[in-house]
């Protein structure tokens, strides 16, 4: 595993690294393992993300933030998220530790950084300093723990689909309903059949492909599909779990990588708001990858439901690895689309 500069800046910034090291979010693993190799190094380590979980040194991974290790880091160690509400999320964790000497150190790109980062630093901890640039990185350094009231994970009720909300602050949009789901469930309501238990297949099977809080998957429970919900997100899929118990609704929730988990013929109904992000970077990779998935998961004759933004590439796709695909709404951004699996 190699150390990318920012990785670099935050090992020379963070200095000692005895004590109870905690790694927040490590891409890759890397940093995790250069505190493993430090001389006297104990590390823990917490992804949000099960794909970065899954690369983290064998026993360093824990599979909880609300494990006891977190209340009993020294030093927390950080690449910074571009969004606010994931950094909020991580000055959270890191805040939780329960040490006097608690130093929270994150680093990232200076292009990807901004003064409403040390904003957010300065509600969690008396004193933030920023270091020096190199290579084009910077860090910046927290101590003096506050004692703060977390605010996440907080509700919101959305009038439009009568549905309460909860999410983690890193959750996409948060509690709020993004245009394109919004676009994506009236589609739903206007076209999509209620599961009733007399088809063919008993109540119909469906999954919310990338639940991020859980509107789309609390909306298909509500409407009588046996509804799983997935996401690669450790927050997302807490999210989920909170927004259907507040709403009465039961839904299976589960945290995987795209489609790869679910079994051959296994659902008539594949609903999905897909990423085109990886951080900062646009991405639509893991999105074509479930798409060309999708029809080895769906049953003949089940539906694909989909809304991206219109400039993206899904259509022939959808159409090739589906089936036949038609669009359903579209507005000055988005496009909802329904593929019939052949
Ligand atoms: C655009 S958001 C949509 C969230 C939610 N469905 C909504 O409409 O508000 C996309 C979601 O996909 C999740 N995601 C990203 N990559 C994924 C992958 N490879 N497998 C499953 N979920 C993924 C993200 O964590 C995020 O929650």
């Amino acid at each position: 595993m190699t150390l990318d500069a920012v990785a670099r800046l935050i090992l020379d910034e963070a200095g000692d690294l005895r004590g109870r090291v905690l790694v927040l979010d490590d891409r890759g693993g890397a940093l995790t393992q250069a505190v493993v190799d430090a001389p006297d190094g104990a590390v823990r380590a917490w992804c949000d993300d099960i794909r970065d979980a899954d690369a983290l040194p064998v026993g360093s991974g824990l599979s909880s933030p609300t494990d006891p290790a977190v209340r009993s880091a020294e030093l927390v160690l950080a690449r910074l998220p571009t969004s606010l509400g994931a950094l909020e999320d991580l000055c959270q964790l890191a805040a939780a530790s329960a040490s006097p000497e608690l130093r929270f150190v994150a680093g990232g790109r200076v292009k990807h950084m901004m003064t409403s980062q040390n904003d957010v630093l300065r509600r969690y901890f008396a004193d933030v300093r920023a270091s020096r640039g190199r290579d084009k990185c910077r860090v910046l350094e927290a101590s003096g723990r506050l004692d703060v009231t977390p605010t996440w994970p907080r509700s919101r009720h959305l009038p439009a689909l009568d549905l309460t909300v909860w999410a983690h602050g890193r959750v996409f949009n948060t509690n709020r309903l993004d245009a394109g789901t919004a676009l994506l469930v009236d589609a739903l309501e206007r076209s999509l059949p209620r599961a009733s238990a007399g088809s063919a297949s008993g109540a119909g099977r469906a999954l919310d492909l990338g639940c991020g809080s859980g509107i789309v998957a609390t909306w298909l429970a509500r409407r009588g599909w046996a509804t799983t919900a997935s996401d690669v997100s450790w927050a997302a899929v807490d999210s989920t779990r909170l927004t259907a118990e507040a709403n009465d609704q039961q839904v299976t929730v589960v945290q995987r990588d795209g489609l790869g988990w679910a079994a051959e013929a296994s659902l008539e109904l594949i609903v999905t708001n897909p990423p085109f992000h990886d951080g900062a970077a646009k991405d639509s990779t893991p999105t074509l990858d479930a798409i060309a998935d999708a029809g080895r998961v769906l049953r003949p004759g089940g539906e694909f439901w989909c809304v991206f933004n219109s400039h993206l590439p899904y259509l022939r796709t959808l159409a090739e690895s589906v089936g036949p695909t038609s669009i359903v709404a579209r507005d000055r951004h988005y496009t909802v689309t329904r593929s019939v699996h052949r």
